[in-house]
């Protein structure tokens, strides 16, 4: 299916990715709901919403603050690298990340719409200033902004809108490229799973690349079965 898939990427004229967990997993970074996923082992309505960080925000932050830790210490991976390279050399890309660790950035991709926010910026509970913060680990939890309030991580939880600019882009991108690939994401969390089928009514062609079937891979005109750090680089090649 890799030669379909290369014919399908030269046939494009706009492109647009959307990414999940899976394709930081050959870094290091754990998925949410896989072997090993985070969702196993903890609980997101402890560590993931507003009514969590109201009730326990030191808990709350120490949970990020170990995320950022273990991120800190990863690199981007073959796959990132490679979605790096497909924008650099396609007139139209748009990529799409559900993904909060900002690895595609460090990889080189320069205009990446984070639907879920970012694990290294911050947000003040009361003025809402935002700022980058990528200190690991962070000298005070819970952390306070300039105006002496509680700071929240900048990432989207449990019940939270997504930003409206980022996801306005990934509406656009979805309903107006002609390839849509989809890349380790589960495909279970709404709407950012929501753009699979609106890309495919809008006509585009879907390449999801997974390590297993997903509810939306029906989708699909072609799915690549295997890591997106050796699919992807042979895409591009
Ligand atoms: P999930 O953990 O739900 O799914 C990860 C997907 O990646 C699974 O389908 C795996 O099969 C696949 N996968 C694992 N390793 C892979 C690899 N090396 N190559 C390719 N695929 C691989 O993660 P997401 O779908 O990203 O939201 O989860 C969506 C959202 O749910 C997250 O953004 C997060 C979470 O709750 C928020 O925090 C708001």
């Amino acid at each position: 299916m890799i030669p379909q898939a290369k014919q399908w990427l030269s046939e494009a004229r706009r492109i647009a990715v959307l990414t999940g967990a899976g394709v930081s997993a050959e870094s290091g970074v754990p998925t949410f709901r896989g072997p090993g996923g985070l969702w196993r082992t903890y609980r997101p309505e402890e560590l993931a919403t507003q009514g969590a960080f109201a009730r326990d925000p030191k808990l709350v932050w120490e949970w990020y603050d170990w995320r950022r830790s273990l991120i800190a210490r990863v690199d981007p991976n073959p796959g990132h690298s490679a979605l790096a390279a497909l924008e650099d050399r396609s007139p139209e890309f748009t990529l799409i990340t559900q993904n909060v660790d900002g690895l595609h950035e460090r990889a080189g991709s320069r205009r990446v719409h984070r639907l879920h926010g970012s694990i290294w910026r911050v947000r003040c509970t009361e003025c809402c200033a935002e700022t980058t913060d990528d200190r690991v680990p962070l000298p005070e939890i819970p952390p306070r902004c300039g105006c002496g309030a509680l700071v929240r991580p900048g990432v989207v939880w449990f019940g939270e809108p997504l930003p409206a600019t980022e996801w306005m882009a990934a509406e656009r991108a979805a309903k107006t490229c002609d390839l849509f690939i989809v890349v380790g994401t589960s495909a279970q969390v709404y709407p950012a799973a929501a753009l699979i089928p609106m890309a495919a009514q809008a006509g585009a062609r879907i390449i999801e690349i997974n390590m297993e079937d997903t509810p939306l891979s029906g989708v699909a005109g072609l799915s690549l079965r295997g890591k997106a750090g050796e699919i992807l680089p042979q895409l591009i090649s």
